[in-house]
Formats: structure tokens, C-alpha cells, sequence
């Protein structure tokens, strides 16, 4: 079975989700009886790479390769123009090695004028060559306005094929390309999160764009598990250990707020309903990123994901409202407390929460 099409079926049917929190349980928003503004005054509209969306969401990237998952593109495409949010592809890889595949990409632009698109490749690519040329290829098939690279050490490791190579020459690579290509990019994990060392070394070679994917949701470690017990493959226990492994995503947005305080962050992984972006939200993140609650509304059918995406901004609205806030920029500066692990993580990490919290630079 092709790669990609294994890893959706996973994704779709098997338990993948992380052991390990997003701990953003351990925020809670403060509700103000007297809010000061009406339900209807509540505008959770922003900017994004140049655009204007409805709401702070990023469908993050997922699909693409062929026929069956051009269709998840371009149902994914569809729902996100209607509701005037961002959305990322899958690796594009495939694309460059098999033409006969752009379509299954190119789809989404031809659906969805005028949302911010998100191109998408695997770091290790670069060390294989890939450079300004072929990267440019990715932004000009989908008309993109970014272009994501992700980095997947801890899924490579435990992938019975992988090749989990991310030497020093990788970031000096990115500089590089940082430099020369005609989008953004966005420096993305896929589920065990960014700490403040690395978030300080891609800032060291230009990157300002963070789509932190912390640990709490879908688990690529646990994706990588259950192929490697299809295939008998020994790595499979391993994997099971580490499967909750990473930094668990509320934590990764304070450490990479703390670490980036002007940098555009999006909060992602293990991001489910309107109330954890909301928290997102005010603990530093600029937008929110989810995949696997998209791909499985999807699979249902566009009405399916309409409805959860309409449902995740309402919920985003309520909270904004009741915590007294008319838009995204008051959202963020919404009084909260932090308790449970969280409050420990911060503490170890050597941050003063109150001050953190008091503080949590804002783009918005
Ligand atoms: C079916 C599926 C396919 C994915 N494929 C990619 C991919 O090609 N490139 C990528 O950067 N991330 C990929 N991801 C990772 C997601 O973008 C995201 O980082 C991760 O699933 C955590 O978010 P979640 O907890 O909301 O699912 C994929 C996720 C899913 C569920």
C-alpha cells in the first residue's frame, strides 16, 4: 500500500492520539459576568500572511499523492474558503517525483481563491538536494503564500523505512533558502512540539513563522507503531514508550513566545474544539493549526467538516465573549491562570510565570 494512503487509513481508524497531555487543562480563562460587549460585537477575524480570515484557524497540512486523497484537498479547500480560514497540503514531495500527481494538490487553489495556501515538505529533503528551484515549484503549483517545512525527527526514528538524518547542515540549509525564497517559511513539527533551544536556532537563521504542533494529539510515534506491528518490524515497542513523547503544545507556546516574542506562532496539536484555541490564544499563540478532526470530518463529507469548523469558531466567539473580549487582540490579552503541570513546566524551565503571564507579547 502506498505510504500515504496507509498513514491516512491509520490515522482514520486506529487510536492515535497522544498518551501525553496538551496540558491545556491546566489553563483555565476567567469569566467576567459583565463581559461589556454584546455576543453579536465579538470579531475573531485577523491577518494572515497578508490576507484576512474570518478566524485565527489553519486546517494544518495533511494530504495529497493521489487521486483518493486529492479528494480530502479538495473537500478540506472547500470548507475552509466558505469559512474564511487558512489550510496547508500534505508533503509535496511526491509531486516532484511523479508529475502525474500535482493535481491532487493543485486542486486546492483552483477550489479556494482566496484563503492563505501553505506548501509543505520534509526537512530532510534539503539535505537530499532539494533547493531554492525545486521549493519555488511547490509555492507556483498551489499558488501558496507560505511554505511549511517539517521537521519529524521522532516519527523518522521509529518509521520501519525512515532516514531520521537532521544534521548541523539542515539549519544552514534553511538560512539559505529562508533568504532566497519568494514566500515565508514556516518551520512545522508534527506532533511532539518545539522547545525554546530549537525555536532559538531557527531564529538564528531568519525563520519567523512557528507552527509549534505539540505533543497532546495526534502522535506520529503511535502512527509508526501500528505499521511496524503490520510489518513485524522490532521497533514497534520502542515506539510504543515513546509515544506521548515531546513537548506538550501549551507548554511549547510559552517557551516559544519566551523565546520569539515578535514571531507569528500557531498553536497546533491536539487542538479539538473552540475552547483549547481560545486558550491557545491567550497563552501566546497568534492562530490555531489542527489536522486530525478535519480529516475525519471529512471523511464524512463537506457537511460534516462545515459544521465542526462552524462549531470551532462559535465556540472560539463564546469564549471570547465571555472573558470580555471583542476580538483576537483582547482575546490574547485575557487575564488567566495556569495551574497543574503546566505551571510546573514553566517553573522548571527557569521562566517567572507571572511575569510570563503578564507579559506574552502580542502581533495581533
Ligand atoms: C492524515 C494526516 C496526514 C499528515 N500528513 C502530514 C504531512 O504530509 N506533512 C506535515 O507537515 N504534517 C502532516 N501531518 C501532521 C499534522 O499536520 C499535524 O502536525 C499533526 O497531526 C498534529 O496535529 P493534530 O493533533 O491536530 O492532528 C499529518 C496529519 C494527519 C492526521
Amino acid at each position: 500500500m502506498n505510504r500515504k494512503i496507509e498513514h491516512v487509513e491509520i490515522c482514520l481508524y486506529e487510536n492515535v492520539e497522544g498518551h501525553g497531555a496538551t496540558l491545556l487543562d491546566d489553563v483555565q480563562l476567567i469569566h467576567q459576568a459583565f463581559p461589556a460587549l454584546s455576543f453579536e460585537e465579538v470579531d475573531i477575524s485577523t491577518e494572515f500572511l497578508g490576507k484576512r480570515l474570518e478566524a485565527p484557524i489553519v486546517i494544518s497540512g495533511m494530504t495529497g499523492g493521489s487521486p483518493e486523497l486529492g479528494r480530502f484537498n479538495s473537500t478540506i479547500a472547500t470548507a475552509a474558503q466558505k469559512h474564511g480560514i487558512a489550510m496547508g497540503v500534505g508533503s509535496q514531495r511526491v509531486a516532484l517525483e511523479k508529475p502525474e500527481t500535482r493535481e491532487s494538490f493543485a486542486v486546492v487553489r483552483k477550489v479556494a481563491k482566496d484563503i492563505p495556501i501553505i506548501a509543505n515538505i520534509g526537512a530532510p529533503q534539503l539535505l537530499k538536494g532539494y533547493g531554492t528551484k525545486e521549493l519555488e515549484e511547490l509555492v507556483s503549483m498551489i499558488n501558496a503564500d507560505a511554505l511549511a517545512i517539517h521537521f519529524n525527527a521522532a516519527q523518522e526514528v521509529f518509521q520501519p523505512e525512515g532516514e531520521p538524518d537532521y544534521s548541523q547542515r539542515l539549519l544552514d540549509l534553511l538560512g539559505e533558502i529562508s533568504h532566497s525564497l519568494s514566500v515565508p517559511i514556516i518551520v512545522k513539527e508534527t506532533g511532539n512540539g518545539m522547545s525554546m533551544e530549537t525555536v532559538a536556532r531557527f531564529r538564528r537563521v531568519g525563520i519567523n513563522y512557528f507552527d509549534l504542533q505539540g505533543a497532546g494529539g495526534t502522535s506520529w510515534v503511535a502512527v509508526e507503531m501500528y505499521r511496524g506491528m503490520r510489518r513485524n518490524n522490532w521497533k514497534w515497542r520502542s515506539a510504543e514508550l515513546f509515544r506521548g513523547w515531546g513537548v506538550p503544545t501549551a507548554a511549547s507556546i510559552v517557551e516559544a513566545r519566551t523565546m520569539a516574542p515578535d514571531s507569528v506562532l500557531i498553536g497546533s496539536g491536539g487542538i479539538r474544539n473552540g475552547l483549547d484555541g481560545a486558550k491557545a490564544l491567550a497563552l501566546g499563540a497568534d492562530l490555531v493549526g489542527m489536522a486530525l478532526p478535519a480529516i475525519r470530518a471529512a471523511v464524512e463529507g463537506i457537511e460534516a467538516l462545515d459544521r465542526f469548523i462552524g462549531e470551532f469558531k462559535f465556540q472560539l466567539r463564546v469564549a471570547s465573549f465571555l472573558t470580555g473580549s471583542s476580538s483576537v487582540k483582547e482575546l490574547k490579552r485575557a487575564p488567566l491562570v495556569v495551574g497543574g503541570k503546566l505551571k510546573e513546566w514553566i517553573e522548571s524551565r527557569g521562566l517567572d510565570l507571572s511575569t510570563y503571564t503578564k507579559v506574552r507579547t502580542r502581533r495581533v
